[in-house]
Order: structure tokens, then sequence, then C-alpha cells
């Protein structure tokens, strides 16, 4: 599909209140065609959808400005951010329940370097260093400009989707939301206030033809949780807006089949790798609680090829998005969004399976995948003094 026919299919603002399972896919064609390619004719959400994972993350540090930056440039239709709150009020995203795994908390808070982000103030937030542990981590993509980087708030977030010449829309997370009770009528008094929701949304300029225009439509937001208690709450805080559960395997999850536990020297990517469900009916429970809800669609987790020992192992899940499950989601009437997804070879498996759109650190790739312009990536990160 054409840049420009995934921009008129939105443009066209197609009703939120439409009832799930209007948009049946041709699961069964068996013509070769990846399937479940109509439903986004009938839900406000880009065909094959790119979703920038905590940013561009693969080529800047998760969930800060410069990943925020490149993946608005590269041309994704959505921002990808895990939401919490501070001890003081504010939104921010930050994708761990702690700070230790990508900030300097222990330098600057010795004592609370476990402690949960709730508890900080937004001051103390923004005197960490949340780039520094990126150019460690990965020093063939490290860049001096990415050490001191600030933890963003929702606000600053929206400012990047706002300011460029590309209207991502934003595809937000309520991160442990038992941890914040009301977040989700919190992000929506924000939202609102931010000219995202209703009519006030309309009001904003609109992008120039060519660009980016989710931000534009109806499907400028997507809220997205595990947790069915959030998404209960955010049907009552947001009822038009669009909601995909979360889908995960084992504890908090859809019941897994028994098996053995996780051997010495063995991946956690390789565990979970031979995962199984329990039944299809255990599936099929998540899916019903979802389409029950008024979600537009499920996030189901993947198994990335290259799990044993390149990068994305870390993002290498279970796969709960084999060929019967994805058209489980479809024959409900749902799209399916699956995490993480980083190299050409699993996008090309799973759009082979019919899946919407993919959660991706690396952006660049899956644009190309879809046919879709490039942009020089080092251009656009100089381009903002990175
Ligand atoms: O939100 C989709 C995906 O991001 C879920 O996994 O842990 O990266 O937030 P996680
Ligand atoms: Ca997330």
């Amino acid at each position: 599909m054409t840049t420009a026919t995934r921009h008129w299919l939105l443009a066209c603002g197609v009703s939120l209140m439409l009832p799930i399972g209007v948009a049946q896919a041709a699961d069964t064609a068996g013509d070769g065609e990846p399937q479940g390619s109509t439903l986004c004719t009938k839900i406000p959400i880009p065909c094959d959808a790119v979703i920038a994972h905590r940013g561009a993350s693969y080529q800047a540090p998760e969930s800060t400005r410069p990943a925020y930056l490149l993946a608005r440039d590269l041309g994704v239709d959505y921002l990808e951010l895990d939401l919490q709150r501070t001890q003081d009020g504010v939104l921010v995203t930050v994708h761990d329940n702690s700070l230790d795994r990508n900030t300097n908390v222990a330098e600057v808070f010795p004592d609370r370097a476990d402690a949960p982000v709730s508890s900080f103030t937004l001051d103390e937030l923004k005197r960490l260093d949340a780039g520094s542990w990126f150019n460690a981590a990965y020093p063939d993509r490290a860049r001096d400009s990415y050490s001191g980087l600030e933890i963003l708030t929702l606000d600053e977030v929206i400012d990047i989707a706002e300011e460029g010449n590309n209207h991502p829309g934003l595809y937000i997370e309520t991160k442990v939301p038992e941890q914040f009770p009301g977040i989700e009528q919190d992000l929506r008094n924000k939202l609102e206030a931010r000219g995202w929701l209703g009519k006030a949304a309309k009001s904003r300029p609109a992008a120039e033809q060519g660009a980016v225009r989710v931000g534009d439509t109806p499907g400028r937001v997507v809220m997205q949780t595990f947790s069915k208690a959030s998404l209960q709450a955010l049907e009552e805080a947001m009822p038009q807006v669009p909601r995909v559960l979360l889908l995960w395997l084992g504890e908090g999850g859809i019941e897994a089949a028994p098996g053995r536990p996780q051997g010495d020297g063995e991946s956690t990517a390789d565990y979970y790798a031979r995962q199984q469900v329990a039944s299809p009916e255990a599936y099929r429970s998540w899916l019903d609680f979802a389409k029950d809800h008024g979600a537009i669609g499920v996030g189901p987790s993947a198994v990335q090829s290259e799990h044993d020992g390149a990068f994305s192992s870390q993002f290498s899940y279970m796969d709960l998005a084999e060929p019967w499950m994805v058209g489980m989601a479809h024959d409900d009437g749902m799209l399916v969004h699956l995490y993480t997804v980083d190299e050409p070879a699993d996008f090309e498996r799973y759009r082979q399976r019919g899946v919407d759109g993919f959660f991706t650190n690396r952006p660049e790739q899956l644009l190309e995948f879809y046919g879709l312009p490039s942009q020089d990536q080092d251009a656009i990160l100089k381009r903002y003094g990175y």
C-alpha cells in the first residue's frame, strides 16, 4: 500500500463508532495475499501501521527526545510511549518500574536506585541522565550528545508530535496501572487540554500533503494496556478513543500450557520461544474480553528469529500471533499489532500471517519493508544537534 493510500484512508475519517465485527477479513482466501488487509479500511488506524517502540530506540536512547524526533521525521505512524505518573502528579514516559537500567539514578540518589518511578518528583527525574547508559551499552551507536538526555513528560512528547512536518499519532500504554489509580482520567484530561480529543483536535493545522497525517485523524491516539482493569478504566474515561489489549502468556496473562522451567544456561528468549498457550479457549477468552470492552485490536508478543545472540534478544517473547491466532482476532473484527519486531525476515513472516502493524525499535527498517520512503537517520539526528 502506498503512502498516499495509507493517508487517504485515514483522511476519510472513518467513524470510531463502528460496531466491532463489521470488517471481517478474508482470512481463508488462500490467494497468497496477506490476510486481514481489509480491516484497516473500516477502523481508523493506518494499514500496515508503523509504531515506533519508545521512539526510534535502536538508534537513540529509548523514550528520549532524539528517539522521538528521529521516529517522527522518519515518517512513522505512531510514537509509542509507556505512561507513568510522578510523585507530584506529572505524566511521564518511562518503561521500567524503576530507573536503574537506563539512568544514573544510583549515582544521583544512591539510596533509591530500586525505588519506583512513582516515588520521584518531576524535578528529581529531570536531574537524571537517561542517555549515557545507551552509549555504554551500544558503542557503535553512541553519540556524545546522548549524555545527559532527560526523561520526558507526556507534554514534551506531544510537543514533538505536533512540531514537525509529519504529524504522527500517539500510541500510549498505561504501564503498571495498578500503581497509578486514576491515571486513565489524568490522561484523558491531559489529552483534552492539549487538543488531542474530540472536536478540538480537528482545529489544529493539518499536515502538508504527502506528510504523515495520522495525528490529524480520529485514530490520532491509540490506548494500549496489558491490564484488563485499565482497559475498562480507559473505556470509561475515553470511550471514543481506540483501545488495544496487549497479550502476554503466563502470569497475569493468557493461561500457558505446562512445561519445563527455564533451564540452566537457557536464554530467556529461548525459554519464551517454546511457551505455548494452554488451549485455543484460553486465547479466545482474552480476545473476548477485549472485544466485549470495545477494543479495536490486540497486541500479541512475537518471537524474533534472531533471538539467540542478537541485539533484539531482549524483545523476543512468546509467539502469540500464530496463524490461527491472527485469524481468530480478525474473525472478531480486531486488528493485530505485534510487539516488538525489528528484522525484515520477521516482518515478512508475520505479515504473511496477516498482522496489521508492528511495534518496532527500528522504524527505518519497517518503513523500507513496507516500501515507504527512507530518510538519512544521521542527517536527522544532526539536524537537531545530536
Ligand atoms: O506496548 C507494546 C510493547 O511495548 C509492550 O511491551 O514491555 O516494551 O512495553 P513493552
Ligand atoms: Ca510499551
